[in-house]
């Protein structure tokens, strides 16, 4: 399962990707306003030069000329900008367009198996069920998961399930049970994941004993 942050913070970033297994990042308008007042062109730079991998950059056009265009801009950032384009009928024509111009293509806001299905056709790279909001709203998000991987497996679709709105490691467990290519994870939800009581309590005792048998060392 590939790993991306969740953020436009470059510290973030930063932190996450000297782990060693940090696969790309994704951003949205929401996460770039809470930076404060930063350019959004100067950001995206900045964050393709810190991680390789694909790093989504969110259109905030609704048309599809507008959306068109706006990629088009994007594209020229980093080879590694890949366009987020909301799930909608012009974000379908937009990700058509772009994905056979060999753009790499991310579509956003799935809530329900058939968006993926369309999205899928249309030749995104990515789709991004997002779990927490359908979990907000009462709905089962884990289970979009899994019906989107039974789908996309039954006609061997390539587009990616990117796991998005993760809100806890358990989130992030039972995505990866259900066979999501790619989870994009906030920064809290990250640094919990290496965390267990055992594995602390485990080693204090291993140190504590090492010491005992080799006095003043
Ligand atoms: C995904 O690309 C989105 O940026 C993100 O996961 C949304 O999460 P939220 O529901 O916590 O805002």
């Amino acid at each position: 399962m590939k790993i991306f942050i969740d953020t436009g913070n470059l510290n973030e970033i930063k932190e996450a990707a000297e782990l060693g297994v940090l696969d790309g990042v994704t951003t949205n308008p929401s996460l770039i306003a809470k930076e404060g007042n930063v350019d959004f062109f100067t950001r995206l730079k900045e964050i393709c030069a810190l991680v390789p991998g694909p790093v989504s950059a969110e259109v905030v056009s609704t048309d599809k000329p507008g959306m068109l265009k706006e990629a088009a801009e994007l594209r020229k950032i980093a080879p590694n900008i890949t366009i987020k384009l909301p799930t909608i009928r012009t974000g379908l024509q937009a990700c058509k367009v772009l994905a056979d111009d060999g753009a790499k293509v991310n579509m956003t806001l799935c809530f329900q198996p058939l968006q993926a299905l369309l999205v899928a056709k249309a030749g995104a790279t990515f789709v991004s069920p997002f779990l927490g909001r359908l979990d907000d709203i009462g709905q089962d998000g884990m289970q979009l998961i899994r019906d989107i991987r039974k789908i996309y497996d039954n006609y061997g679709f390539k587009t990616q399930i990117l796991a998005a709105s993760i809100r806890s490691p358990l989130h992030l467990v039972e995505a990866a049970l259900a066979g999501a290519d790619v989870a994009t994870v906030p920064f809290a939800v990250i640094q919990r994941m290496l965390d267990h009581p055992l594995t602390e309590s485990g080693l204090k005792k291993f140190i504590e004993d090492w010491h005992k048998s080799h006095p003043g060392k």
